[in-house]
């Protein structure tokens, strides 16, 4: 068969080198598993479909012609069939990943098809989340890769999710959250969605400057036929390289966004970024909790100040009551040396019994003129206190260690663990 652009994919992207997509032939004899399957894998950016075949026992020769990189096989028209091209796949072709569908969700069909060769087994109707991960297995299986699935066809290491999270208004999470964002999406490696999840008052949009086409609320409005396609053109790209999804424009649209959407969206921006930070409210809400329980750190910003300390301790002892959230969340200080505040550093890690994880200068011309502008602060004031410990946090929080800082600024009076 001759491979041709599926009808619905962005033009603009369906022309990935051959060596990153993943050449799939499917086999299944029913119409009706077959078309849904069918269009889930062309809504895959990074899945070419090579070849159909709606007769189990045609298939090893359509393999043989189209050489697929992976399998799929839909057991359900007939098992024993199924599970005997399996095998023959298995002997002919040792090593192409075969992955088996099913509705017989059960360990015994499971164990069936993994014995007669399949890598992977996923439960029809098959959800994207799932098939991703398991594309992504498959890829990595057989490319020996220790990454993910990209949409476009690559692979890349686990993606990093960050929530931001304030201890009291105004305490700098959204100037943190859009200049921690803009700063890792500077790295080639890395692609950055920051998605505000200060539904009702948030302004990341504002911050960068940014009109965007689509929100959260569009999103979660199409949630039923949400694909990676879909949802990365719903994200609006910065100029920094930095992709938003803003919070709903009208209040009322914030009704529509419920937690086990934000799960589908948070599931979907895993599999496409290597970081994703969330802006969150002050609330506590559903969705905020979400995202905490999907994040692998948790960034409580706080300031030197009483109520600020005092919320940080109350919100401590909230998040210690589930363990998994408690050992995420690192304690930064924000606008550090303000006159406003006369509590020390010390007496600060001894209230709220946890060592601050980072501190960031306070830096009002520069956190200001960025914001008026609606710029990062990279852009306006690339060398500026703030700028270089948002810098900073960004690499030691994705590993990379601390990068040394430009000679004349080497006054070592923040960022430190
Ligand atoms: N390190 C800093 N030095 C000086 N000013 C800062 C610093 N961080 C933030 N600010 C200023 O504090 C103000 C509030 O910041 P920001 O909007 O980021 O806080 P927030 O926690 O998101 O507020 P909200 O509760 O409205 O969501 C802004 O004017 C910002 O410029
Ligand atoms: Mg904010």
């Amino acid at each position: 068969m001759e491979p041709s652009a599926p009808a619905f994919v962005d033009p603009a992207t369906w022309w990935f080198p051959m060596k990153d997509v993943q050449r799939i032939a499917i086999v299944d004899p029913s119409d009706a598993t077959r078309e849904p399957l069918r269009n889930l894998l062309l809504g895959v950016e990074s899945v070419w479909l090579e070849a159909e075949c709606s007769r189990y026992e045609f298939f090893i020769d359509v393999a043989r012609q189209s050489t697929p990189d992976i399998v799929v096989v839909s057991l359900d028209a007939d098992h024993a069939k199924a599970l005997q091209l399996i095998q023959q796949l298995t002997l002919e072709y040792a090593g192409l990943p075969i992955l088996a569908v099913s509705a017989r969700g059960d360990g015994q069909s499971i164990l069936q098809a993994l014995r007669a060769g399949a890598k992977e087994f996923l439960t029809a109707p098959v959800v994207l989340e799932e098939l991703l991960t398991a594309l992504g297995r498959l890829r990595n299986a057989r490319g020996g890769t220790d990454g993910q699935l990209m949409p476009n066809g690559t692979t890349r290491a686990e993606s990093m999710v960050i929530s931001i999270i304030g201890s009291r208004g105004g305490v700098g999470c959204t100037s943190l959250a859009v200049n921690l964002g803009c700063n890792l999406a500077q790295d080639p490696a890395n692609s950055v969605a920051l998605v505000d999840l200060d539904l009702a008052l948030g302004d990341a949009d504002v911050a960068l400057d940014l009109i965007p086409d689509y929100t959260l609320a569009d999103v979660a409005l199409n949630i039923d036929r949400l694909d990676m396609t879909f949802l990365r053109r719903s994200l609006c790209k910065h100029g920094s390289g930095l992709s938003v999804l803003p919070h709903p424009v009208q209040m009322e649209d914030i009704a529509l966004i419920h937690e086990e959407h934000l799960g589908r969206v948070i599931g979907l921006l895993r599999a496409s970024y290597t970081q994703l930070v969330f802006d969150l409210s002050k609330r506590f809400t559903p969705t905020d909790l979400t995202a905490m329980r999907a994040s692998d750190a948790i960034l409580l910003v706080a300031q030197l100040e009483l109520t600020s300390l005092r919320n940080v301790v109350r919100m401590l002892h909230t998040l210690g009551q589930e363990e998994e959230l408690s050992e995420k969340v690192k304690v930064i200080i924000n606008r550090v040396g303000s006159e406003d505040g006369d509590i020390t550093l010390k007496k600060a890690e001894e209230t709220i019994g946890k060592p601050i994880y980072w501190q960031i200068p306070n830096d009002y011309k520069a956190m200001l003129g960025a914001r008026n502008a609606g710029v990062p602060l990279l852009t306006f004031a690339p060398k500026s206190k703030a700028q270089l410990s948002i810098q900073q946090l960004g690499h030691t929080l994705t590993g990379r260690g601390p990068v040394e800082p430009a000679k004349k600024e080497r006054r070592g009076f923040f960022s430190f663990r």
